[in-house]
């Protein structure tokens, strides 16, 4: 048990989480979920939403549903968020953490593969924040962003995810200051590296590598979905009311010396030399 457990109170509220079906959003959705709030959920798979229903429904949700939707697709999205306000009320929280990632060298990067990673996060996050806004309760809303270490530390073969996250975390700097007036806070969350994720599976494949990562880690271990759910509770509750705008890392202290792998054993490593 790496985490402590909730002492957040959301019985009523009504929490959208976009890309919460699986990994680290699922967490946050889980968690908001145990603390009784009535949840929603949304990712392109219909499988993937349905599944993440039950499992909220089963963590004690106060109401669950789920939407399949891409967050690319502005139109999908609004009518996303516009049913799950109308069936759950106005957002009192909304997460966006859908995102995508590979790792690949920039020069081998086509213009797609780059524009992809940008559309999902960056175009995705606009959207969710957008629709958010439109259906969320004024004042009092907590809006989440879902950043990545990528923010602040370059990273090799991470081009393309480097420029999503800044990207998205100057977006919850902007729209904290241009909602602030309406009593929307807006701020980010920034996981550290987290066990049993596919983030981490597409980045660290393998004991060997994983290992190299957690001796980069202050606190020397991986953290769990529950610790960055823990974080969002707390961000979206009465006890952040004066948290607007922050990019919060929540990474055992990662964030203070980045990966510090050298670019010739990365490179190797994906190159299987
Ligand atoms: N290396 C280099 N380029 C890659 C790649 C890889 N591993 N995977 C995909 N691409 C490129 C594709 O070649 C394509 O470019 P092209 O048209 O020039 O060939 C482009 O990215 C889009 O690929 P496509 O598979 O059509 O995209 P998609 O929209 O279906 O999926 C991804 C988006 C690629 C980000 C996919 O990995 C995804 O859906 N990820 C979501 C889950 C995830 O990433 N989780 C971890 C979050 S940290
Ligand atoms: P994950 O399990 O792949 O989660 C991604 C979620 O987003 C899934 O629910 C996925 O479901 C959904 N999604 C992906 N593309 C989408 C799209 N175009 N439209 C709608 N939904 C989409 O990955 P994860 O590792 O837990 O990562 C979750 C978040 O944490 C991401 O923002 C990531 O950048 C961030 N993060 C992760 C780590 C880590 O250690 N894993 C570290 C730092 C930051 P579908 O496939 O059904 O669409």
């Amino acid at each position: 048990m790496t985490s402590a457990p909730v002492r957040f109170d959301f019985s009523g509220a009504s929490v959208f989480v976009a890309g919460g079906t699986s990994g680290i959003n699922l967490g946050i959705a889980r968690r908001f979920a145990e603390a009784g709030a009535k949840v929603a959920v949304m990712s392109r798979s219909q499988d993937k939403v349905d599944a993440a229903v039950a499992i909220l429904k089963e963590a004690g949700a106060g109401a669950a549903a789920g939407f399949a939707a891409d967050v690319r697709d502005s139109d999908a999205v609004d009518a996303a968020l516009k049913a799950a306000a109308e069936a759950h009320g106005p957002f009192n929280a909304v997460v966006s953490g859908a995102a995508g990632n590979f790792p690949a060298p920039a020069a081998d990067l086509s213009p797609n593969g780059f524009k992809s990673v940008m559309d999902i996060d960056v175009l995705g996050t606009f959207h969710v924040m957008k629709a958010a806004y439109a259906y969320a309760e004024k004042p009092g809303a907590a809006f989440i962003n879902i950043s990545a270490p990528q923010t602040f530390a370059p990273m090799q073969m991470q081009a393309h995810v480097c420029a999503a996250k800044a990207g998205v975390d100057m977006i919850t700097r902007v729209l904290a200051m241009e909602w602030g007036p309406e009593g929307v806070r807006v701020n980010s969350i920034v996981p550290g590296p987290i066990k049993d994720t596919e983030g981490m599976d597409r980045l660290a494949p393998g004991d060997e590598l994983k290992e190299m990562i957690v001796e980069t880690v202050p606190l020397k271990r991986f953290g769990g979905a529950e610790e960055v759910g823990d974080a969002a509770l707390f961000l979206a509750s009465p006890a952040a009311a004066y948290i607007s705008g922050v990019v919060l890392p929540v990474d055992g202290g990662w964030s203070l010396s980045g990966a510090g792998v050298s670019t010739e054993k990365i490179i190797a490593y994906f190159k299987g030399a």
